[in-house]
């Protein structure tokens, strides 16, 4: 079993996660011409969660109801936008043996799955009436969209920038 020496101990020790068969394969299966579907696709849902906080901002400045039906379909057209992407991401961490075995990768979809949840929630309860769902409830679920929108995006970019996920063949 290959063993890594850390410099200035005597110790030697070994990643047992590193010695996985098909470790450093981490190129995306789900992609066009080399390039992720999941990294293309993720855009919307990101500034569509972006665009119903604006909307609700606005709706609770002006009290123009545009403004409620604009943060509907955005919040909406965020929710199933989010669950595309979600699928080729759920695609690219069952399929690729060098995603399927890093952590961080997991820890990844269990964020995006909170979010797609909270997109869910904040549209299905715009449905049974989208100008009183505004306040305070819908824009506190907008609000919270975007925090998390905004860890599920920065983590993405750590898998891919940090961990090199979706770009290596292997050795
Ligand atoms: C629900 C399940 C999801 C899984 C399993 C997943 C998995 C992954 C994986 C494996 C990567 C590495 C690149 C690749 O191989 O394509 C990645 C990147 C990324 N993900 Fe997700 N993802 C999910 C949902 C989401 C959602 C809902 C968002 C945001 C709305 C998101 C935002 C990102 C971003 C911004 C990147 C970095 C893309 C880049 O900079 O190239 N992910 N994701």
């Amino acid at each position: 079993m290959p063993t890594q020496k850390i410099e200035g101990q005597d110790e030697q020790f070994a990643d047992p996660v590193a010695e996985q068969p098909g470790f450093d394969n981490t190129q995306s299966r789900i992609a066009i011409l080399g390039h992720p579907i999941h990294a293309m696709s993720v855009s919307f849902p990101i500034a569509l969660t972006f665009c119903t906080f604006f909307a609700d901002a606005l709706y609770w400045w002006t009290g123009d109801p545009f403004w409620a039906r604009g943060a509907l379909w955005a919040v909406g057209a965020a929710f199933l936008f989010g669950m595309l992407a979600g699928l080729s991401g759920t695609a690219e961490l069952l399929l690729v043996s060098g995603i399927r075995v890093r952590a961080a990768a997991w820890t990844h979809f269990i964020i995006a799955v909170t979010l797609l949840s909270l997109l869910g929630a904040n549209w299905g309860f715009r449905l049974f009436g989208y100008e009183s769902a505004v306040l305070p409830y819908g824009i506190l679920l907008s609000m919270l969209g975007v925090l998390v929108v905004s860890f599920t995006g920065w983590h993405g970019g750590k898998l891919v920038f940090d961990y090199r996920l979706g770009t290596s063949k292997g050795k």
